[in-house]
């Protein structure tokens, strides 16, 4: 099942967002394999952010997402990475399609409120620099069968 890695970023955690969030995933019909809650190291923040080392907001990204805890998750389903970046909208909030996450709540691209992996690659490297393989749940929801053909 194809896999991606989310975060709701510290703004999306201080405004309470991260249930929001999750709802919206679920609802989508997402799998949630693994979750947790934590501050971000500036040693993961580089890693996590190394292709953006160079851009003229690199260290305002990497100042913000280590300035309050996150909601680090994986998500599974089919076409999850394709998905997922469709509920959280596009990177600039007022580029952001109406119903995704980053336009209903956000307004400024250096504040949009959530991470998603941007291909498979990435969501598998991703999730193995943030998780480690036993904090990933295999399991299966009686409802698959109603949601993944
Ligand atoms: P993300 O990685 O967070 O899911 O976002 P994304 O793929 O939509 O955007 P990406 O190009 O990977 O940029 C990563 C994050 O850097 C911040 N950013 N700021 N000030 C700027 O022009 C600018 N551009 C990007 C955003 O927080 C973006 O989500
Ligand atoms: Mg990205």
């Amino acid at each position: 099942m194809e896999r991606t890695f989310v975060i709701v970023k510290p703004d999306g955690v201080q405004r309470g967002l991260v249930g929001e969030i999750m709802a919206r995933l679920e609802r989508r019909g997402l799998r949630l394999a693994a979750a947790k809650f934590m501050a971000v190291s500036q040693e993961m923040a580089e890693t996590h952010y190394s292709i953006h080392k160079g851009k003229p907001f690199y260290d305002g990204l990497i100042a913000y997402i280590t300035s309050a805890p996150v909601m680090a998750m994986v998500w599974e389903g089919v076409n999850a990475v394709a998905a997922v970046r469709q509920t959280m909208g596009a990177t600039h909030p007022t580029e952001a399609a109406p119903g995704s996450v980053r336009h209903d709540f956000g307004l400024e691209v250096g504040r949009n409120i959530t991470h998603a992996s941007d291909s498979v690659e990435n969501g598998e490297k991703e999730t193995a620099l943030w998780f480690k393989p036993e904090e990933l749940v295999n399991w299966q929801r009686d409802l698959d069968r109603w949601i993944f053909e």
